[in-house]
């Protein structure tokens, strides 16, 4: 079963000395079926195998369908950090079907709301509206018609931001909201705690709280933040183990840190992200008191 612990550059090797063996060539085609550890190891491969094949995408979780699956960035986890290792592999197709949501856990869907929430923050008021007003039963995962309009317009947001900044330089970043504080949660739990989504959950509204220090916020609309989350039953704690100072440790290696100065993505208001940098110490580790 995938795992953060077997999305590594052994799993990789495995897999591409199949594809050796079976015979892959340059005109062959990879299909990943599965969440976001399958997209994103199977881009990977698609990558590097012959200096780079055709890969398409079947996602099947929530996670992956509104975002892992979509603009390209693929990799594996380094022995200690996430996503340390990869490339960018654009698709040549994504396929979503949420006939596949059936079966997934309402843990995992809960954790898929969490990627949609953070496109309706950084670049959708109105998308942040329709969530707080969605009545049905968001984690049963069946063919509801109000979830496939969730996951067509947070894929959009996505591509959007994609197509602008392909490789990360400028406007990508903001699609980190929440990352600097989930990489690093995940990271001091060793990936066995919270789940990818449930610390994107956790680690927005850390950085909600990092812009309502920083002014940029106000308290209602941090309260707003909060109560979505609570909404859609991610968490709104930081997982007991995770003191603030070892966050921010993990955090100080995490590889989006440029010149060793800590990047957070803060929100300027709902709906609009940008990047703050030099941040005094004192207030990251406040942020964490949400
Ligand atoms: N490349 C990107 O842009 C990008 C963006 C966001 C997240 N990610 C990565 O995605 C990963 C998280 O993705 P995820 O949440 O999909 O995790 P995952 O791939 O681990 O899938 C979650 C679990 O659900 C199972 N599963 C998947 N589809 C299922 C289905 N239809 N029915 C039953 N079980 C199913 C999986 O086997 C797994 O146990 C992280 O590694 C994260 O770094 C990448």
């Amino acid at each position: 079963m995938a795992n953060e612990k077997n999305k590594s550059l052994e799993t990789a090797e495995r897999i591409l000395e199949k594809l050796i063996d079976s015979k892959f060539s340059r005109d062959s085609l990879i299909v990943s079926f599965g969440g976001g550890i399958t997209t994103d190891i199977s881009g990977f491969i698609a990558s590097v195998y012959l200096r780079g094949i055709d890969v398409m995408h079947i996602p099947t979780s929530l996670l992956a369908q509104v975002d892992a699956s979509i603009g390209g960035k693929t990799g594996v986890n380094s022995k200690k950090f996430k996503n340390m290792i990869g490339a960018f592999k654009q698709p040549l197709a994504v396929m979503v079907d949420t006939y596949y949501l059936k079966s997934l856990s309402k843990r995992h869907i809960t954790a898929g709301y969490s990627e949609i929430i953070k496109h309706a923050l950084i670049d959708d008021k109105k998308l942040l509206l329709r969530l707080e007003k969605f009545q049905g039963d968001f984690r049963t995962g069946k063919n509801s018609i109000e979830l496939v309009n969730l996951i067509k317009i947070s894929s959009k947001i996505k591509a959007k931001i994609v197509e602008q900044d392909e490789e990360e330089k400028s406007v990508r970043a903001h699609l980190n909201f929440g990352h600097t504080f989930a990489h690093a949660i995940e990271s001091v739990q060793s990936f066995k705690g919270l789940n990818h989504g449930e610390a994107v959950g956790v680690g927005m509204l850390c950085a909600a709280k990092l812009s309502l220090l920083l002014n940029k916020l106000t308290i209602k609309e941090y309260d707003r933040v909060r109560k979505i989350n609570k909404k859609y039953k991610l968490p709104t704690e930081l997982p007991s183990d995770c003191e603030p100072q070892k966050i921010l440790k993990a955090m100080e290696l995490d590889k989006k840190s440029k010149n060793s100065n800590l990047r957070f993505i803060v929100l300027d208001g709902i709906g609009k992200a940008e990047i703050v940098e030099n941040i005094p110490e004192e207030k990251i580790l406040n942020s964490l008191k949400i």
